[in-house]
């Protein structure tokens, strides 16, 4: 049986992380990042170069992707909220190529991500403009970064529920998505920031966005609030739609989504996707997928750095066995 290829986009170190009430150390993060890519993971959110007034959890972005131990074929992605993100960036891409490994070493990143919402409300509280204003920023910033041969990758929040203005009108989604799609992302990852969805919402959502943007573009994005994540990742694959963002060990949350909490946890999408008609895909070192036993003890990990327990599902029961 041919099985249909699902790609997992790793956001714990950057989603997951942003939302700590506690500095977490550079160390932890740059070898969480590498226990990721050593369980199978080739497309991991590393973190951000955003206002550190906003978000000090991610402050050391550049060190962090600076320091990893990168392996071949893994795409490590930083999230950018403008011009000023993706200069940072820049400068540590320009540090690397005038080293000694240069050419010996992939670069500390291929991949940025941008980011605005389907309401003005949460882009004014995301970003401080509003969505119209949003995109005509952002274009010029996908540009330069297409230029340096970036892969760029566009995120649309509040796709199903706003926090500060409720249900969001899927027609908006759709013209926000076709935007960041015309401006050059390589895929437009939908998110449910406040993880309110319902699969019928999901479904209902997707069918109006896929109406501008191919299917095979598109990424589900769930937090996990009222517990519909896992259905929401089955809902959208049988949708079309072939990537989805996790977060090892449930962790996550936004900053400017008061009450929500993490997105759906990696675990616990490998653990239900198996035996299904869909494979995930990863790298040699998950032997050709992702490691579940792998990220479960990453999760504990993690969870343990952050003086919890794991909050996945699967990782809680897989360590119980
Ligand atoms: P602002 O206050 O309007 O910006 O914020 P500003 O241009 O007036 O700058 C304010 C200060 O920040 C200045 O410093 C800038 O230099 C500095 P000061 O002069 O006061 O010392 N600054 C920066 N520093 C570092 N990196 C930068 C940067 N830009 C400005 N890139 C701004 C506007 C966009 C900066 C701010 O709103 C911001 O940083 N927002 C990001 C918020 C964020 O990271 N949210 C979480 C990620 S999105 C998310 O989680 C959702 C997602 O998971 C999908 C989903 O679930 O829906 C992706
Ligand atoms: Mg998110």
């Amino acid at each position: 049986e041919v099985k249909i290829p699902v790609n997992i986009v790793e956001v714990g170190p950057r989603d997951g992380l942003q939302n700590e009430k506690g500095i977490i150390p550079v160390d932890v993060k740059v070898d969480l990042i590498e226990k990721l890519a050593l369980a199978g993971c080739q497309n991991i959110e590393a973190g951000s170069f955003v206002s550190p007034k906003w978000i000090p959890q991610m402050a050391g972005t550049g060190e962090i992707i600076s320091r990893v131990r990168r392996l071949p074929d893994v795409h490590y992605a930083v999230l950018v909220p403008n011009q000023k993100g993706l200069d940072g960036l820049v400068s540590v891409l320009n540090a690397h190529n005038s080293s000694p490994d240069a050419d010996s070493v992939p670069p500390p990143s291929d991949e940025i991500s941008i980011f605005t919402a389907a309401t003005d409300a949460f882009a004014q509280a995301n970003l401080n403009t509003t969505i119209a204003e949003s995109l005509a920023k952002l274009a010029p910033v996908a540009r330069t970064a297409l230029d340096k041969g970036l892969r760029v990758r566009g995120y649309v929040s509040v796709v199903i529920a706003c926090p500060y203005t409720g249900q969001v009108d899927y027609k908006k989604v759709r013209e926000v998505a076709k935007e960041l799609f015309q401006m050059g992302c390589y895929e437009v990852s939908l998110g449910d920031t406040v993880g309110r969805g319902t699969p019928s919402q999901i479904a209902e959502m997707l069918e109006e966005v896929k109406k501008d943007v191919p299917v095979e573009r598109l990424a589900g994005h769930f937090h996990d609030t009222f517990g519909t994540a896992v259905a929401n990742v089955f809902t959208a694959l049988e949708h079309g739609v072939r990537t989805i963002d996790s977060s090892v060990g449930g962790l996550g949350g936004c900053p400017y989504s008061p009450g929500a909490t993490g997105n759906v946890a990696t675990e616990d999408v490998l653990y239900a996707l198996q035996g299904s008609k869909y494979k995930v895909v990863g790298s040699e070192y998950g032997n050709g997928t992702i490691d579940l036993e792998k990220i479960m003890d990453i999760g504990w990990w993690i969870s343990d750095k952050l003086g919890r327990e794991s909050i996945s599902r699967a990782g809680r029961a897989l360590r119980a066995k």
